[in-house]
């Protein structure tokens, strides 16, 4: 008998799990709506004060060890450059930085590898918290871009580089081509993003399907 009140309890936990997920879940908006969000994140400095200079997951090794959660997250800079291929490129090469918060992978690119980097986002007040930042002499430069209407010609960089910017772009496809449109031919995409697993190996189930597919956004 206990286990019928057992199961129909669980059901009701269910219900109402999947119900306030529905009420409260965030659905996106406009791009005005996450710049405005990353203004504010940017004004009251609390982001910055926990995650320093990078809004992106860490690097820990392989295997995994424990390290420094802002060392983390600049190792997985340099991880980036090497997966992409990157440290093998002359100094001088065109690198556009798309989505680049408060500009911490655009200063790790120009200072460390001698880039020429142009970071774009969507919010204002990370571009101007960005310049903030970099010192004379550093050559990364900022300006307000929408990734979805890049305003920059065809092919105009050697590299575009794009880390955790993919969950508030409405339109995936449109975001890929414009970083596309606007890479030289035969330059290097590099793009990170959350990804629980590869869903090749493991494809998605019955409830993870309309979850990865339903954009997160503000
Ligand atoms: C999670 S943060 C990542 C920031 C940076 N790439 C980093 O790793 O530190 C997402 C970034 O995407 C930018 N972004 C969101 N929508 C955008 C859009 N439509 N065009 C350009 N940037 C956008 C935000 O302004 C923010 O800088």
């Amino acid at each position: 008998m206990y286990i019928y009140y057992a199961l129909g309890f669980l059901a009701l936990l269910l219900v109402v799990g999947i119900a306030l997920y529905l009420i409260t879940a965030r659905s996106y908006e406009s791009s005005d709506t996450v710049a405005n969000s990353y203004d504010e994140w940017t004004q009251d400095g609390i982001l910055e004060f926990y995650w320093g200079e990078h809004i992106h997951l860490g690097h820990y090794g392989s295997p995994p060890q424990r390290k420094d959660f802002l060392q983390a997250k600049a190792d997985f800079v340099h991880e980036m450059v090497k997966w992409g291929g990157l440290d093998k490129l002359p100094t001088k090469t065109t690198v556009l930085d798309v989505g680049c918060g408060i500009g911490g992978s655009s200063r790790i690119l120009a200072k460390e590898y001698e880039f020429e980097v142009t970071g774009v986002a969507i919010s204002p007040k990370q571009v101007q918290r960005a310049t903030e930042l970099t010192p004379e002499g550093v050559t990364a430069k900022f300006q307000v871009d929408d990734a979805l209407a890049l305003s920059f010609p065809d092919n105009s960089f050697d590299v575009v580089w794009s880390i955790e910017a993919g969950p508030h772009m409405p339109d995936k496809a449109k975001y890929a081509s414009e970083m596309m449109r606007v890479l030289k031919p035969g330059g290097i995409l590099v793009v990170a993003d959350w990804n629980q697993r590869d869903d090749r190996a493991f494809p998605l189930n019955f409830w993870e399907k309309p979850v990865i597919y339903h954009e997160i956004n503000f």
